[in-house]
């Protein structure tokens, strides 16, 4: 029988993922907010930082690159600020930590903000911002990542995919998350490509002759070598304003590394001048706005609700029959795969039977 996508109940993966990550040292209850964390971007469509993204977890937990016992220690602190370090544990529980605490200075002083240095990939930024909208809070995140974007006119891969996620809530029952990485394509989508077998579009990715790469295989491997770059949101050069994805790239990079006096750029690539793998060194950005401290939280949701139900019945272009507002797909997609799981394509059942053999998870009987 020809391999085949399988549909897997969400309730399923997330009880694999937590397995796997107790199996390899991660205490119970910071699995489970990993295992939320990754399950949560499946559920929203973000297939390139879900379920897709475990085997790389456990490549760099493997290679001492990720801490499973996660000590995030605050190095320093203002009423309504503070550095935490993550001292290389787990990214998704540092970053549960941090934005927590924005969260709790913001309940009290009306703002709340939060630098953290020396941690690892995260998973979604929006995961955060949205723990802020969930408390009435406006929440913003951004983190840095290892270099994969080049500057405008340059091909060499200088800076990560440095995401920034806006939340906002509102009247309706979607609240706005906005979640999006500052390069045209993050590398998670090239990895996706590539087990889908499918080409990378042409204009997302060049090699250092400033020419168009489309194999998302070569493409990955290009850019492990730095021998590749994804180019800033808006594209080449500054005729479709290259420059502005490139300089939102560059504030995330700043807020991530200059607030904590860390890593950035080429440090945060996970190797070593011997070239043996190290720790990430990543940094992050959280900050949480009491929306109460300006203006009263039903005036705030209403404003916000009206601006985007005015943006989406806005006139449409021909052909066009719905404008989206952000964070509305990713709310859709989460009914359907709630109701018909989570896709797991044939390269991705490959790297789950890899990780059950790996940590001897054989009790759960995949359909593949
Ligand atoms: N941890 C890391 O190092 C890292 C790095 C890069 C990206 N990421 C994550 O990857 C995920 C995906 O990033 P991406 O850049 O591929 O996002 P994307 O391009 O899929 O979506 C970006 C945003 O656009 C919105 N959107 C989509 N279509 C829309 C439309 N027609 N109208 C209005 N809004 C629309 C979405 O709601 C989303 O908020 C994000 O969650 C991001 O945080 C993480």
């Amino acid at each position: 029988m020809p391999a085949t996508t399988h549909y897997i109940p969400v309730e399923t993966l997330r009880a694999f993922i937590r397995d796997v990550l107790t199996a390899l040292g991660v205490p119970p209850a910071d699995a489970d907010l990993c295992a939320d964390v990754l399950i949560t971007s499946d559920l929203h469509g973000v297939e390139s930082h879900g379920i897709g993204r475990l085997k790389y977890y456990y490549d760099r937990i493997k290679a001492g690159q990720h801490q499973v016992v996660t000590h995030a220690e605050v190095v320093r602190e203002s009423p309504t600020t503070a550095v935490i370090d993550g001292h290389h544990g787990m990214g998704m529980v540092i970053a549960s930590r941090a934005m927590q605490m924005a969260i709790d200075k913001a309940r009290t002083y009306g703002s709340g903000a939060v630098a953290v240095r020396n941690s690892t990939h995260f998973g979604i930024a929006g995961y955060y911002a949205r723990m802020a909208v969930e408390q009435g809070m406006i929440g913003v995140t951004v983190t840095n990542a290892r270099p994969s974007m080049s500057p405008t006119f340059g091909v060499q891969p200088m800076m990560g995919t440095n995401p920034i996620a806006f939340g906002a809530p509102t009247d309706e029952d979607i609240p706005f998350l906005f979640d999006g990485a500052t390069p045209i394509t993050q590398r998670g989508k090239i990895e996706v490509l590539a087990r889908a077998e499918k080409p990378v579009p042409s204009g997302w990715v060049v090699d250092s002759h400033n020419q168009v790469l489309t194999d998302p295989q070569a493409v990955l491997a290009a850019l492990t070598k730095g021998e590749a770059a994804l180019l800033p949101l808006g594209g080449e050069g500054e005729s479709l304003s290259g420059h502005k994805g490139y300089g939102l790239g560059t504030m995330v990079e700043i807020l991530s590394a200059s607030l904590q006096s860390g890593a950035f750029l080429l440090n945060l690539s996970g190797v070593g001048a011997d070239g043996e793998p190290q720790p990430f060194r990543v940094g992050h950005f959280f900050m949480a706005l009491d929306i109460e401290s300006f203006v009263p939280l039903a005036d705030f949701k209403h404003t916000t609700g009206q601006i985007l139900r005015d943006l989406r019945n806005s006139r449409k272009a021909p052909g066009q029959v719905r404008i989206y507002t952000a964070g509305e797909k990713a709310w859709e997609r989460e009914q359907v795969i709630l109701r018909d799981g989570v896709p797991v394509n044939p390269n991705l059942q490959k790297e789950l039977k890899f990780l059950q053999q790996a940590l001897g998870l054989e009790a759960y009987q995949f359909p593949f």
